[in-house]
């Protein structure tokens, strides 16, 4: 008598593949649905509804865990994530842990409890304990947005490296020497990758990393301002600032209006994440714009196949570039009046 494996060996699928498609219990493409039931035929496959009952336990619901659910970066994200998800038959659950790992944790507790089937994660400092926690119970995991260093798991995320590189290039094709990044909290891989881009760009301009430009806050508009401020205390200023992020830029960008300082008749200004059009109507920012919407739709494309049985036995990292968009702020290099 044929059994579970038997015809998933026929199909080329994994068992839990052929269960789900039988129960109808989870995220189960036309393709394989076809290659499943062609085996049972052909097989003869009676399945044992009780046993497979009691094993799928599906719930057909997804976790989305962002960071800052107020940053039309995560949004745009969630977007993407959840267009692909409902389409599958699938719910999403967003959480939103403010950078907290206490909160993080707090949040992937009730998941578990929950038993959502998959979790989206976008970590909140390295993301580690998280990451390794997810893993022992057996969930799929995919991590968004950064980094999870020496753990294997799947990411997508944007090469933030390369983005500050290009836009640090940039600044310097410009004539600006004196480059100021107003940074997130170390410890987060965007905000590390984004300060070896900025370094590697001086470095091959011949210029000398200098720790008085280098700042180091939180991915907020109140840290950019405060950011902003001490990188233009001094009487000896910089000539462009590099905000890492969004919120960072406009909190920088309030910080000058303070001072009276003209962007970029005074000082030129440039960062990571492009605004979504419809949010603004005279775009001025030069941006490393990240392909939000693409990073969700890819990262639940991936967790959609951990789940139907479909994904490859290797970890993916995808890494999407990001894209310079050249405006008015980036200006050219003008000496501040000291
Ligand atoms: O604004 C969101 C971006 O800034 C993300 O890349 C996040 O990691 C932060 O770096």
């Amino acid at each position: 008598m044929a059994d579970i494996r038997d015809v998933a060996k026929l199909a080329g699928v994994a068992p839990i593949t052929v269960s789900r498609c039988i129960n109808n219990s989870g995220y189960c493409s036309p393709q394989t649905r076809a290659r499943v039931e062609a085996a049972v035929a052909e097989l003869g496959f009676v399945p044992n509804r009780l046993a497979s009952g009691l094993r799928s336990k599906r719930t057909n619901t997804l976790a989305l865990v962002l960071t800052d659910i107020t940053n039309p970066f995560f949004t745009t994200i969630a977007r993407g994530v959840e267009d692909i998800a409902s389409e599958a038959g699938y719910t999403v659950i967003f959480c939103n842990t403010d950078e907290s790992v206490s909160k993080e944790k707090k949040y992937l507790q009730v998941l578990l409890e929950k038993r959502v089937d998959g979790i989206l994660l976008v970590p909140a400092s390295n993301g580690l304990d998280s990451v390794a926690l997810i893993k022992k119970r057996d969930i799929p995991i995919v991590v968004l947005d950064r980094r999870v260093p020496d753990l294997q798991t799947d990411v997508v995320r944007c090469d933030s490296e390369e983005g500050a590189y290009e836009l640090t290039r940039l600044l310097l094709s410009l004539g600006h020497r004196e480059i100021a990044i107003l940074n997130g909290p170390s410890g987060v891989s965007t905000s590390g990758d984004r300060l070896d881009g900025y370094r590697r760009a001086l470095n091959e301009a011949g210029i000398n990393i200098n720790a008085k430009w280098e700042y180091h806050g939180a991915f907020t508009q109140e840290s950019g301002f405060e950011m902003a401020h001490k990188a233009l205390a001094g009487v000896y200023k910089p000539t462009a600032l590099f905000a890492t992020n969004n919120f960072i830029t406009f909190g920088a960008l309030k910080a000058l209006q303070e001072m009276e300082l003209r962007v970029p008749e005074d000082i030129a200004v440039v960062g990571f994440d492009d605004l979504p059009a419809s949010l603004v109507t005279y775009p001025f920012l030069t941006v490393a714009a990240q392909p939000a919407y693409e990073m969700g739709r890819r990262a639940i494309e991936i967790l959609l196949d951990k789940l139907c049985g479909k994904a490859s036995d290797q970890y993916q990292e995808v890494v999407l570039p990001a894209e310079i968009v050249i405006r008015q702020s980036s200006g050219r290099v003008r000496k501040l009046v000291q």
